[in-house]
């Protein structure tokens, strides 16, 4: 008989995090340095071909039962409509989601929906131009929101915007992005920085925890917690009121407390790197390799059985916050996040 992807812990791998490319056309400072990164040569990235397998092999063998798409920014990977389309006609039930920062997604939302996505997730720390361009060093707020539009209009499911709070910079847009948000239906997530840049600035004075979010957007709205089961996401999630007319939920708001509340206990989540590797957490040290095997001769029993073997030593958590864990046990990855996939 063949199992799933369960670890040590009594935890199960269902839902997968695949990266398409390490490449981005922003430089978000909590991720990438302001020159990029040595970018992957093209052959050590795994092919079409080799995604819709390792895809098939997850959901066929493993019990993996969605499915999402990350970089870098996989929206710059050229032939992202046919992995998806490949990737549907193999699976017509599987939730298909992408995480992605939007450029480019006004020209093909509709492609996309069309290929078989269901949904996605979006990038998006500010709704200032100026401030926009400090956080991404990228001047292109307009296009972001262009594509976030086209995405809602093309019946991309309900569509999240993810943001990373940033002590000074956008913390004080709180408010304003949660009442952006509610007015369009989106669900807005704040993220709390984690120690994932390739610059290694974090440090944890710097960094927004959630209860300070909380409080920040509740300088104007009334936040309760929203009944609806967590599921293992790392989102928990708030319904959102006015102060005037406290009857009616507005929206709901997801906060992400990686660091000062972590959720690795339900953890969910196995990640493939843009070159093949398995990383059984964003945190783990040790990542295996699946792109030899899928470039050998070797069936689909040996591939699913070393992402068997990888997944089994998923560290019980990442040590950010010391709990059960040295201090000393926290190291920051060698790999920013978008080399990791968000
Ligand atoms: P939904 O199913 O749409 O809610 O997706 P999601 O929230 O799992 O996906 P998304 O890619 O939007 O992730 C949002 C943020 O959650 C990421 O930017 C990370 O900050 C955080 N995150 C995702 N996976 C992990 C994880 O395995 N560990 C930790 N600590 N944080 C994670
Ligand atoms: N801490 C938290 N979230 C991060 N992301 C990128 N780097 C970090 C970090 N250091 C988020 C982005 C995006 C997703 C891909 O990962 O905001 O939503
Ligand atoms: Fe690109 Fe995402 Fe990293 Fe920003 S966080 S630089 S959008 S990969």
């Amino acid at each position: 008989a063949t199992t799933g992807l369960l670890d040590t812990h009594g935890r199960q791998a269902t839902d997968m995090r695949l990266s398409l490319t390490d490449k981005c056309n922003l430089r978000c400072t909590y991720c990438m340095p302001a020159e990029g990164l040595n970018w992957l040569q093209k052959d050590a990235v795994l092919s079409r071909k080799e995604i819709v397998r390792l895809v098939r092999i997850g959901v066929d063998d493993l019990g993996i039962r969605e499915l999402r798409l990350t970089g870098g920014e996989p929206l710059v990977r050229a032939d992202l409509l046919d992995i998806i389309r490949d990737i549907r006609a193999n699976h017509p039930e599987l939730p298909i989601s992408m995480t992605t920062n939007a450029l480019g997604l006004d020209r093909r939302a509709v492609q996309l929906k069309e290929a078989g996505l269901t949904r996605i997730n979006v990038s998006m720390d500010s709704l200032h131009p100026e401030t926009f361009a400090q956080l991404t060093r990228r001047p292109f707020l307009d296009r972001v929101l262009k594509g976030i539009e086209a995405a809602a209009a093309a019946g991309l499911g309900l569509v999240k915007i993810n943001a990373v709070l940033m002590r000074g910079i956008n913390d004080h847009e709180a408010p304003d992005l949660v009442e952006w948000a509610v007015a369009r239906g989106f669900e807005l997530r704040f993220i709390e920085q984690m120690p994932l840049d390739a610059d290694h600035g974090w440090t944890k004075e710097g960094m927004v925890t959630a209860a300070e979010m909380r409080a920040l957007v509740e300088t104007r709205f009334v936040l309760t917690p929203d009944p609806r089961n967590r599921d293992g996401a790392p989102a928990e999630r708030w319904e959102v009121r006015s102060k005037e007319a406290p009857d009616v939920v507005l929206g709901t708001v997801g906060i992400i407390a990686s660091v000062t509340e972590p959720f690795c206990a339900d953890c969910r989540r196995t990640r493939v790197t843009a070159e093949g590797k398995i990383m059984s957490c964003l945190f783990s040290r040790e990542e295996t390799d699946l792109r030899d095997l899928l470039r050998s001769e070797a069936g689909d029993d040996a591939v699913a059985q070393r992402w068997r073997d990888a997944m089994w030593l998923k560290p019980r958590a990442h040590g950010m916050d010391h709990t059960g864990l040295g201090a000393a046990d926290f190291v920051q990855p060698d790999r920013s996040m978008s080399a990791i996939g968000g």
